[in-house]
């Protein structure tokens, strides 16, 4: 079975995708990854097809019917370590569904009063699914983030949610907007930038959570 990472937060524009893309791509680099879109929106799927018309190699990515992605999910990640699922930005079977099927919900959030506080409603959702997978691990993203006291403060708002806010913070970063839109992540877009870094910082953490068998090296390593 591969280890799913479900990116899930109920609102638009926080950076669920731009972190679906970029972590999957990263974990492509030593695992084999897949990337699964399961929000209509198709912003994965819109970036694989910009991948393929650049030739540029990047995680396998597939379209999945939230609805039922909790019968199709052991078959379609046959072969792969880790699966990437981003997932749709609204409450609804979707969104659970992801959920459920997950080892480890990373919720993304931007550090600003109504994305904070719109989050209560994503961190409700995954205390339910966790009353049915007591196993399910869970962090919440920073993204959008700068050192501003802002960011400090969103931190320490967080802290009362009672889920751990990984020390990795995405920053507010041209890189991520330009790198979606040529199809490549920002490893490949811009290496050696402050987005690549934290994004392999992100990838790293992730990595380190995973035990066992599931996380094993690629057997043929790509790089
Ligand atoms: N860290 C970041 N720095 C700059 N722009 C970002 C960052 N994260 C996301 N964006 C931009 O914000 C917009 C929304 O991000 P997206 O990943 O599509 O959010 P969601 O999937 O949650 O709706 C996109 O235009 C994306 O390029
Ligand atoms: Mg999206």
């Amino acid at each position: 079975m591969a280890f799913v990472i479900t990116i899930a937060t109920l609102k638009g524009g926080v950076g669920k995708s731009t972190i679906a893309i970029n972590l999957s791509a990263a974990l492509h680099r030593s695992r084999r990854t897949l990337l699964v879109d399961a929000d209509p929106q198709g912003t994965c799927r819109a970036w694989a097809a910009r991948a393929a018309e650049t030739g540029r190699e990047g995680p396998p990515t597939v379209v999945v019917d939230g609805r039922s992605l909790r019968r199709d999910l052991p078959q379609i990640t046959r072969g792969f370590d880790i699966a990437v699922i981003d997932s749709p930005p609204r409450l609804g079977i979707e969104a659970r569904a992801a959920m459920l099927v997950a080892d480890l919900v990373l919720l993304p959030t931007v550090p600003g009063a109504a994305d904070l506080w719109a989050l209560r409603e994503s961190v409700d959702v995954l205390e339910e699914a966790r009353q049915l997978r007591p196993d399910l691990r869970c962090a919440i993203v920073l993204n959008r983030a700068d050192r501003t006291m802002l960011t400090k403060t969103a931190r320490e708002a967080l802290g009362s949610y009672g889920i751990p806010v990984l020390p990795t913070v995405l920053g507010q970063r041209v890189a991520f907007g330009e790198a979606t839109l040529t199809g490549l992540s920002v490893l490949d877009h811009a290496p050696g930038s402050a987005a690549a870094a934290e994004v392999a910082a992100l990838a790293d953490q992730v990595l380190s959570t995973l035990g066992g068998p599931r996380g094993s090296r690629k057997k043929t390593s790509r790089r």
